[in-house]
């Protein structure tokens, strides 16, 4: 999501619509703001593009004060509908709220609110910040709007940036951070607010980060910043000297770059929430019935790309954790050849877009199969999840870059989720590897930033490699769609033959292709529990080194039995097998990216392909 606030002399409607559309590039569904305009505080939302606001708004001219605040919409909790756009406003009218990420708490709260006598209007969590703002205005004789919103995010359980205006305090902006970036713009006489600088930079270029949990509470000539009790907070103030395209990509010269660095946090969305401490999966959301899980026989997942990528990984821990049969194709081919279904059967359609047309056409034949249809998708409201029987959203956030990174990540995770909460409804008994499982899953957000603060070796390989003809990939188990995936990105990054075996398969055939100084990358098993497995593929290493292949070993850290057979050992941190292609992928995806960029390709729009294909 995207957030805009502004305080000054200027009008605040142009300035906000302008930072807004500084942020376009985040994606988004929906777009609103909400300014005084002659002293009353008035709110325009749109679903769709920006351009839809815009239209709105000329629609209705009205003159603005100086003050107003903007967002733009991904959407979490609920439809991305024009009702559902922020700001939204408590029931006196006067208090506007926006935010991004998720209140945890808002069922809660929104009941004991509605015991109270609030109507509610949207089915947003951010709504119940509306109400709770003006019932302690209230009592603060409407005037100390920091104070309250202090108060209202002790209260608030999850990851929110909030940002909040009031008719009665005519200059005053107030905003909370807890996880989502939130940055302040100072400039003279009037200050700004935004989720990413690139909303300001034309404004000015004296920024001020705010740091987890703090309360901003900006004026036009000042800013204050203090903690949820009111006390002052250190912040981090830094001048921009990024150019306005460089900004919007956080300074990382490409979309791709800044959003594989995005992972751990992607990771930790997705799974916040879902998770109880004592490891119990809620995952209501999906909205099908425990009876119907219990009933199902089948479990046939459908995606293209990266996404089916995801669903092969899928399968070795549905089957492991569930043993439900799981049948794993790729859409365009799943309806053309009279696949089995039935009512027990389960589909689960993984789509990043959710407009995937070859996936959407696999799952309505599904559908008038009888069966049922779980989507996987990252884009609330899109056709998929929309045609669906149930949905499990990713919170991967907007991904510009075409080839998938962060998204594919989020998909493992919710696929894990939807595995282990099918062996949880289904009453198998949760023995210590499943236990250990749940644990190690909330431990991926810090796994994959390790990866991430060890790659640089992966680059200057990949630099080295920018001349390679071609690059085979290896794997067994789980590696071997990992194999698949890292193949996969550099034929779509670097424009290059690559092609992804089974290790145990190189003997029928593949191993003819193996001769001097070909590089193959292997994807090492991890040694827990499957170590036979291990075993086999250090054989493998060898067989192809010994035919002259330059080996590329992906494998976890402190495993000395394939650092004689690897040319360039590239170490992961030891997790749980199943999990690995967690922190495996990342390796693979700096890879494709960084020799992609050596051979000067443009990394977020590759020759020929499309971020989501709608024909099939
Ligand atoms: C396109 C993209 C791929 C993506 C695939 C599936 O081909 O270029 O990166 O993996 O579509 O997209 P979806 O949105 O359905 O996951």
């Amino acid at each position: 999501c995207g957030i805009v606030g502004y305080v000054g002399p200027k009008p605040a409607l142009e300035v906000v619509v302008e930072g807004l559309a500084r942020l376009e590039y985040r994606g988004y569904d929906s777009a609103g703001v909400a300014i005084l305009s002659d002293g009353k505080l008035q709110t325009e939302k749109r679903a769709g593009k920006l351009a839809n606001l815009r239209a709105a708004l000329e629609q209705n001219p009205r003159s603005a004060d100086g003050i107003g605040i903007g967002h733009t919409r991904w959407a979490t909790h609920g439809a991305p509908t024009d009702h559902n756009a922020h700001p939204h406003v408590d029931n006196t009218n006067r208090v506007a709220v926006i935010h991004n990420g998720i209140i945890e708490n808002f069922a809660q709260l929104r009941v004991e609110l509605e015991e109270r006598g609030c109507k509610f209007r949207s089915e947003t969590d951010t709504e119940v910040v509306a109400h709770l703002l003006s019932e302690e205005l209230k009592e603060r004789g409407d005037k100390d709007l920091g104070a309250a919103m202090r108060s209202v995010c002790r209260r608030l359980e999850g990851a929110f940036t909030l940002v909040a205006i009031c008719e009665d305090i005519p200059d005053l902006v107030v905003a909370a951070r807890r996880n989502s970036p939130l940055v302040v713009g100072r400039g003279k006489g009037e200050n700004f607010l935004a989720s990413d600088v690139a909303a300001f930079i034309a404004h000015t270029r004296d920024a001020v980060e705010l740091g987890q949990d703090q309360v901003v509470e900006l004026r036009p000539d000042s800013v204050t910043i203090t903690d949820y009790d009111g006390a002052p907070a250190p912040v981090r103030e830094y001048y921009v000297d990024w150019d306005a395209s460089a900004a919007e990509k956080g300074g990382y010269e490409y979309f791709m770059l800044k959003e594989i660095v995005e992972q751990p946090r992607a990771v930790a969305d997705t799974l916040l929430g879902r998770v109880a401490v004592d490891g119990t999966l809620t995952l209501d959301e999906m909205r099908l019935a425990p009876q119907e899980l219990r009933q199902i026989s089948k479990i046939v997942i459908i995606a293209c790309g990266t996404s089916y990528h995801a669903g092969l990984i899928a399968k070795y821990a549905i089957e492991h954790w569930c043993r439900i049969p799981c049948e794993v194709e790729v859409a365009s081919e799943f309806r053309y050849r009279d696949p089995i279904l039935d009512r027990q059967t389960l589909v689960i359609a993984i789509s990043q877009s959710g407009e995937s047309m070859d996936t959407l056409m696999a799952t309505r034949y599904a559908r008038e199969q009888q069966s049922r249809v779980l989507a996987i998708c990252n884009v609330n409201g899109s056709t998929i999840p929309r045609e669906s029987d149930g949905v499990l959203y990713t919170h991967a956030g907007p991904e510009v870059g075409v080839a998938a990174t962060k998204t594919f990540l989020t998909q493992l995770v919710a696929c894990y989720l939807v595995g282990l909460y099918l062996a949880q409804v289904r009453g198998l008994k949760f023995g210590d590897e499943i236990n250990t499982i749940i644990g190690q899953l909330a431990r991926m957000p810090e796994q994959v930033e390790k990866v991430l603060s060890t790659v640089e070796p992966v680059r200057e390989l990949a630099r080295s490699l920018a001349d390679a003809k071609t690059v085979l990939f290896l794997g067994r188990h789980v590696g071997y769609p990992v194999a698949m995936e890292g193949a996969l990105k550099l034929k779509e990054l670097a424009y290059m033959h690559a092609e992804a075996f089974a290790a145990g398969e190189l003997k029928h055939g593949p191993i003819a292709l193996i001769e001097d100084g070909l590089p193959v990358v292997v994807v090492v098993p991890s040694r827990e529990g499957r170590s036979v497995l291990h075993d086999k593929i250090v054989s493998n290493i060898q067989e192809i080194r010994a035919r002259g292949a330059r080996t590329i070993v992906i494998a976890e850290e402190g495993d000395e039995s394939v650092r004689p057979y690897s040319d360039t050992l590239i170490e992961i941190p030891a997790v749980p097998t199943l999990l690995q292609p967690i922190v495996a992928t990342v390796p693979l995806q700096v890879f494709a990216c960084e020799l992609a960029l050596a051979k000067g390709n443009d990394v977020d729009q590759p020759r020929n392909l499309a971020k989501s294909v709608t024909v099939e």
